[in-house]
Parts: structure tokens; C-alpha cells; sequence
């Protein structure tokens, strides 16, 4: 078999710091051929758009896509005619058709005490976000005016049933389904393709309905009664990053975004680019770590690497291995040299 594929894309702030981990980490795991392209604010400036045509043609040919975070002060911009960091991301998602992103929220027994949340209420949780990524007012029709402006939000059912079926199929034991279907349309048919795709694909799965303002609540009150968390693209942003602080620190939590079989995956840390740490050699390598675990298991099939990586994350924690977000006072190079020592 050739050596997997992947393109790495930096981008922006910390990105390029801990793409370096990851690119440690994956020529001591294996053979893989590693091809590193532009895209966010790296590319505005070096060629004006935020993702460049080549970086899109080398993602399409790849195996797999590890990017590690977009945008920044110095793009960040009111101005609806400036290219922004972010479109880059954005446009990829949907040039790839990556319509599911998984992220997985469970808080190692090593950190428990790294949470802001109490050590009894994060215990035992575990959890996964889906997140739909291609829809919803992300990408519907949005237009400035001289006193107004407005975004839409539109889904259509068969957007809600393939992003359902991927919840259903992850489901150990429940999915609930987030909404805000006591105001908005769009949630009310969100309700309705839910509850169908449920009854009739998933009948061994329990389905509950939870309005989203109740699951920001339920979320840091009581997260262990979560096993699947299907939601649509703007409240999945919204709910993951706080669900990210139920392990200690937003450093610590990887994503998976899938399209359908046979293209492929883009694996990414649900943080940002971290504009106030970067350069300084300090970022948490972890998130973007663990995106390669899941790079592994779900981009590339090889689950032998991503359990060995996995593991090798978690006894380094155990080890007492903490970056500054976790309360320690670990660099970038520390953290990979930690994980390393472990494979
Ligand atoms: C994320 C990020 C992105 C999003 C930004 C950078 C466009 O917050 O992946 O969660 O909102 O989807
Ligand atoms: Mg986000």
C-alpha cells in the first residue's frame, strides 16, 4: 500500500506551532506523505484569497486534511467586501461536502481537576457533538445595507436526515436532538425530520428533543446524562466550545469533519488560533494531537496508530505533562516530546 496523503494546512496564529507536533508525531507513527498548503489569513497575504485554487485541488487529491486553525486581529475586518480568514474554512467545508462534524467531549481521568466544572460533575462523561457543517444560516443568504443587514437560515429535509443518520448510527444509547423549535421554522422541521429518521431507521434508539438554551444549561449542570448531541451548524458551534471546557481546557478537544464515503475527511482542533499566544512556543499540542487520533481511526482506517497515539496522549498526562491552559507551565516542544516519548 502507498503512503497515505495528507495535507496539512497551518494557517493562521498558534496553527503553524502545532502543526510542527503534528507533523512530529504522525513521521515517527509511520509513512505518510506530508504536503503543506496555504489557507485563512496566511494566504490573504500571500495570495489575497483565503483559499487559494491550489490549496483546494491538493485537499480533493488527498487521503486526508489536518488543519490546525484560521483568522486574527490582523485580518479581522467589518467590511463585507474584505477577504476574510475564515471563508477559507468555510468554502473548504463545502467544497469538500463535510456535512458531519463529530466532536468527541471526554474529560480524561488524568485532568479532572484541569476543568473550571467540578470533579463530580464532569466524572464519567462522556459525550460526542454532531454537528451539521454545510447548512444553516452559515451559508445562507446574508446581504448588508446601508441601515440593515440580515442573514438566513435554511435547511432542507434531506440535510436534516443524512446529519440524523449519522447521530442515530453513532448513539450508544440516546440522541438528543437540539433545537430552538418554540421560535424558529427551520427547528420545527429539524423536529419533525428527526423524529422520523428516528422511528423509522433507529427504533432501538431513545430520541429526545432539548431546546438549545436548556442544553447550554443542562450541559455544565448535569453533562453526563448526554451521549449523542445532534445539532445544527450555529448552535453545534456554540455548544461544543462550551461542552470543550467540561475537559479542562478548550486545548484539549479534537474534531472530525466527514462527508460521504470515499472522500476526504478534514480533521481539525475545535480552537482558534490562539492570536494572544502566538509565536511564544506554548500552545497546547493536545486538540490538534487528538485530531490526528481521529484522523487516524475515521480519515485513514488505521486504528492500530490512533489507539497506540491515544494512548500515548493519555499517559503523558498521567505523567503530569500540563501546558499553561491546563494550569502547568509545559511548552509546545515539551508537550510533543512528552507524546513521543510514549510511541
Ligand atoms: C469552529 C470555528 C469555525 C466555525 C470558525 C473559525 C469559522 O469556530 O470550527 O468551531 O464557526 O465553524
Ligand atoms: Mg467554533
Amino acid at each position: 500500500m502507498s503512503a497515505p496523503r495528507i495535507v496539512l494546512l497551518p494557517g493562521d496564529g498558534i496553527g503553524p506551532e502545532i502543526t510542527a507536533s503534528a507533523r512530529a508525531v504522525l513521521e515517527r507513527l509511520g509513512k505518510f506523505e506530508l504536503e503543506e498548503q496555504l489557507i485563512g489569513g496566511a494566504a490573504i497575504d500571500a495570495c489575497g484569497e483565503p483559499l487559494p485554487a491550489a490549496t483546494l485541488a491538493a485537499c480533493k487529491a488527498a487521503d486526508a486534511v489536518l488543519l490546525a486553525a484560521v483568522g486574527g486581529p490582523k485580518w479581522d475586518t467589518t467590511d463585507p467586501a474584505a477577504p476574510r480568514p475564515e471563508q477559507g474554512l468555510l468554502a473548504l467545508r463545502r467544497e469538500l461536502g463535510l456535512y458531519a462534524n463529530l466532536r468527541p467531549v471526554r474529560p480524561l481521568p488524568a485532568l479532572l481537576d484541569a476543568s473550571p466544572l467540578k470533579r463530580e460533575v464532569i466524572a464519567g462523561c462522556d459525550l460526542l457533538v454532531v454537528r451539521e457543517l454545510t447548512g444553516g444560516i452559515y451559508f445562507g443568504r446574508r446581504e448588508r445595507l446601508a441601515d440593515r443587514a440580515y442573514d438566513t437560515c435554511e435547511y432542507t429535509v434531506g440535510e436534516i436526515e443524512r446529519i440524523a443518520r449519522v447521530a442515530f448510527r453513532s448513539a450508544r444509547r440516546r440522541v438528543t436532538s437540539i433545537d430552538k423549535a418554540n421560535v424558529l421554522e427551520t427547528s420545527r422541521l429539524w423536529r419533525e425530520v428527526v423524529t422520523r429518521v428516528g422511528r423509522e431507521e433507529f427504533p432501538g434508539v431513545e430520541l429526545e428533543h432539548m431546546l438549545v438554551d436548556n442544553a447550554a444549561m443542562q450541559l455544565v449542570a448535569n453533562p453526563r446524562r448526554f451521549d449523542v448531541v445532534l445539532a445544527e451548524n450555529m448552535f453545534g458551534d456554540i455548544l461544543s466550545d462550551e461542552a470543550a471546557m467540561l475537559t479542562g481546557s478548550l486545548g484539549m478537544l479534537p474534531s472530525a469533519s466527514l462527508g460521504d464515503p470515499g472522500k476526504p475527511g478534514l480533521f481539525e482542533p475545535v480552537h482558534g488560533s490562539a492570536p494572544d499566544i502566538a509565536g511564544q512556543g506554548i500552545a497546547n499540542p493536545l486538540a490538534m494531537l487528538g485530531s490526528v487520533v481521529l484522523m487516524l481511526r475515521h480519515g485513514l482506517a488505521m486504528e492500530d496508530a490512533a489507539a497506540r497515539l491515544q494512548s500515548a496522549i493519555e499517559r503523558a498526562l498521567e505523567e503530569g505533562l500540563r501546558t499553561r491552559d491546563l494550569g502547568g507551565s509545559a511548552t509546545t516542544e515539551e508537550a510533543t516530546q512528552a507524546v513521543l516519548a510514549h510511541l
